[in-house]
């Protein structure tokens, strides 16, 4: 059932199902209507799923003690003790920590600690970043200024700083990261090398180009620069921290150890909003021997209360062994989803390690080009999904020229065997549907036009 809305929804035309209930994998609406949530919630926050009575029962708990004091002159113990678990978790090096209440946020922070550190050392000229064109990393001006895409910069381009971007290293237009290497040399002159303060990248994409990664020449080209000029490499591990590909952090695999690292979904698991920013101990250090401050804060920030729900996460993800199973589990469950999305004419690859699978839609007639925008495939195989009662999440392309229609497919890590079956089956008949009716629209535009037909 869907409602009239005093809320200014996102889309003013779209009637928004109301959901009133979830638990699980399953999300209620208020027709009673159930869902399976292959999203994690819609956007990769409920990574332990809905109705966690432990969870709930943490926040309860601090609730009743403590729930909420400013960090600004307070600390608490809910914070102290998640600072502490979370640099226990971490990529190694990882020394420090400070709350925030999401990803953009998150990404905000990481970046003005980028700036603190090169002015804490007394290089005051270095505030340029040069970030991946194909990106997301939030909807704050700075953020979007990051992402790096006209698309979703439009109309608040007046607003946004000019920072730089490089070309996707893909494998459709740059497989050995060679080009994008060479892009980052351009984009380093272009700046001059010392007026830059960070790299800053997802080190696996989420919603912009769903599981991809750059190959390994990338990394290790970037760790060269890095020495070389400078810089810091900051990674948006908002999606990605907290178990979503395997590993605590996707830093963990990554060639290169990043200098700060932003997180946050899956840190409050959808129960709390709470994101994080670390960082290694030579930027904690430049502040520690400079000023000693890092001052402006958030009212929300280190709050008892999504910092208990933190620790409860935690404790979950440890003790029922999540983030291994994830791993373990994510490299079958691609297979499976590779094996039924397989003959279909549109799909292109499928990717992703974990839980952060995302797959590649491309024009049938030659399997290489991406699809004609105007035929909205991604919102179409979204909307066939939840006809089928499953919660998707796909890309449609902002015509940068980057990245086509694609989707992601990231399920909550507690996920029965079952439930990801019946997740891939939906999904597999929605991408099926759709694959059908664009075949046939593509061949009908093609096809040659007869004699007396109308034009
Ligand atoms: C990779 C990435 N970075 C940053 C953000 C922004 O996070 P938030 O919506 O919590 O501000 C998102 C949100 O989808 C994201 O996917």
């Amino acid at each position: 059932m869907t409602v009239h809305s005093k809320v200014l929804a996102p889309e003013l035309n779209r009637r928004y199902p109301v959901v009133v209930r979830a638990e699980g994998v399953w999300i209620e609406d208020s027709a009673g209507r159930r869902y399976l949530d292959a999203m994690s919630g819609g956007s990769l926050a409920a990574s332990l799923g809905h109705g966690r009575r432990d969870l709930v029962e943490a926040a309860r708990r601090q609730a009743e003690r403590l729930s909420y004091v400013h960090n600004e002159r307070l600390t608490n113990p809910a914070q102290e003790r998640l600072a502490r678990e979370l640099v226990a978790v971490a990529p190694e090096g990882f020394a420090r920590v400070r709350f925030v209440t999401g990803g953009a946020e998150a990404n905000e922070l990481a970046l003005r600690l980028a700036r603190s550190y090169h002015v804490e050392r007394g290089e005051p000229q270095r505030w340029q970043v040069i970030s991946p064109a194909q990106a997301y990393h939030g909807p704050t001006l700075q953020t979007l200024a990051l992402t790096g895409r006209p698309g979703l910069q439009r109309p608040f381009d007046p607003y946004l700083p000019s920072h730089l971007h490089i070309p996707p290293s893909t494998q459709r237009f740059d497989p050995s990261g060679e080009a994008a290497l060479a892009a980052l040399d351009d984009a380093l002159a272009e700046a001059g090398a010392e007026n830059v303060a960070a790299f800053f990248c997802e080190p696996v994409s989420a919603a912009a180009l769903p599981a991809y990664s750059p190959p390994p020449r990338f990394w290790e080209g970037l760790a060269e620069r890095r020495e070389e000029h400078g810089f810091l490499v900051c990674f948006d591990e908002i999606v990605t921290g907290m178990g979503r590909t395997g590993s605590w952090f996707a830093a963990d695999e990554t060639p290169l150890l990043p200098d700060i690292v932003a997180t946050a979904k899956g840190l409050g698991a959808g129960y709390a909003a709470i994101g994080a920013v670390l960082c290694r101990q030579h930027v904690y250090d430049a502040v520690a021997e400079g000023s000693r401050r890092l001052t402006l804060g958030h009212t929300w920030d280190g709050a008892p209360l999504s910092c208990a729900v933190g620790v409860a996460v935690l404790d979950a993800l440890r003790s029922e062994g999540l983030v291994e199973h994830v791993r373990e589990r994510g490299a079958r469950l691609r297979e499976e989803l590779e094996e039924a999305l397989a003959g279909i004419e549109i799909v292109r690859e499928v990717r992703g390690r974990g839980f952060l699978l995302g797959v590649e839609y491309a024009d049938p007639r030659d399997g290489e080009s991406f699809l004609p925008p105007e035929l909205g495939v991604a919102r179409r195989i979204d909307d066939a999904a939840l006809e089928s009662d499953l919660v998707t999440l796909s890309t449609q392309p902002t015509h940068d020229g980057y990245a086509g229609d694609q989707s992601l497919f990231a399920p909550p890590f507690t996920s029965s065997d079952r439930e990801l079956a019946e997740m891939v089956s939906r999904f597999a008949v929605a991408v099926h549907r759709v694959a059908g009716e664009v075949e046939d629209e593509l061949a009908a535009a093609s096809a040659p036009i007869e004699a007396g037909e109308p034009r």
